[in-house]
């Protein structure tokens, strides 16, 4: 699966993943409060590839009368297969909403909207994305108020919200998580390549895994992880990369060059001429000049690493 990533995975973005091989992927988060109060605004948010199906759309929200108005939006598109309910993201702004995060600190809470999303929503899945607690562990208790509230499924990132994007994952106690529960669970947290997917599918027996971070910039991790291969060459990847760029283009217009940037820093990595490259592209507006100089930077060749 395909992590939801507030600010990389819209549709473009997805497209690309799906192109090599992701099973599922979900929309970024969408704050229930904004579906609500302005459905037209939020849309370009979710709005679904041909290519993906299944798909998910992923709600942030704290209220559950706003979460269902936000619910019944969705069940007008009939193209979503699954509602997920953000019970991870750490970010300040959401964790004082009461939202994302903080609902690992009210486990009734984090339950009346599972329930809620369950009973409003005509979509075939009611999933959930948790972290294993707030300060400390308390993923089984938190998974098992998911799965009596209705969830079809769990992700689990294996760190609590104090232990940000950066303390070990812990992926024995996503084990436990899945021992626990007769739902199916996902693996999340620093995946990047088949060794470790491996790894953690032993550890933890996981159903599946979600990877975030690993395919920013490497959308091909997916066809890696299924298949255990190579990641592809040079000229592959500019011809995925320019292919990204046209569809961001054609996604999001005049937005789409100062949007790409952060996918272009990504893509650049390693390459010898990158620090040059990113240098030109931070300043350049014209798309075609940007295609000219992602051409020339693939052509390059050689990984920085490898020379
Ligand atoms: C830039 C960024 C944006 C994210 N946005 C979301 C989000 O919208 N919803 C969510 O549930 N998690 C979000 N996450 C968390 C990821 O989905 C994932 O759980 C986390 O990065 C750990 O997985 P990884 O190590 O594979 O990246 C975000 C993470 C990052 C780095």
């Amino acid at each position: 699966m395909l992590s939801p990533l507030a600010g990389w995975t819209d549709l473009p973005f997805r497209e690309c993943v799906k192109r090599f091989g992701a099973d599922l992927t979900v929309s970024e988060m969408v704050s229930a409060n904004a579906l609500a109060h302005n459905p037209k605004r939020s849309r370009k948010l979710y709005e679904k590839s041909p290519l993906e199906t299944p798909y998910s759309v992923q709600l942030a929200a704290s209220n559950a009368a706003v979460l269902a108005e936000a619910v019944r939006i969705l069940n007008d598109e009939e193209w979503i297969d699954i509602i997920d309910l953000n019970a991870g993201c750490p970010a300040p702004k959401v964790v004082r909403g009461g939202g994302g995060s903080a609902l690992l600190k009210s486990p009734a809470l984090l339950g009346t909207l599972i329930e809620t999303i369950k009973k409003t929503s005509s979509k075939r899945q009611t999933s959930v994305k948790i972290r294993l607690g707030f300060s400390e562990n308390n993923g089984v208790e938190l998974a098992k108020v998911c799965e009596s509230a209705g969830a079809d499924f769990v992700a689990v990132h294996g760190r609590t919200r104090a232990g940000g994007f950066e303390s070990p994952v812990d992926y024995n106690a996503i084990g436990e998580i899945k021992t626990a529960l007769k739902i199916p669970v996902i693996a999340n947290g620093d995946i990047d390549s088949y060794e470790l997917a491996q790894t953690v599918f032993a550890a933890t027996n996981a159903d599946g895994v979600m990877i975030g971070r690993g395919a920013m910039g490497s959308p091909w991790i997916f066809e890696q992880l299924t298949r255990n291969i190579a990641a592809p060459t040079n000229e592959l990847k500019r011809a995925v990369v320019l292919e990204h760029f046209d569809a961001m283009r054609a996604f999001h217009g005049d937005f789409a060059v100062p949007l790409f940037r952060k996918h272009l820093h990504r893509y650049s990595k390693g390459l010898a001429g990158a620090t040059q490259f990113r240098n030109r592209i931070n300043h350049e507006e014209s798309a075609a000049v940007i295609r000219e100089l992602i051409s020339l930077v693939f052509e390059g060749g050689r990984d920085e690493e490898a020379a």
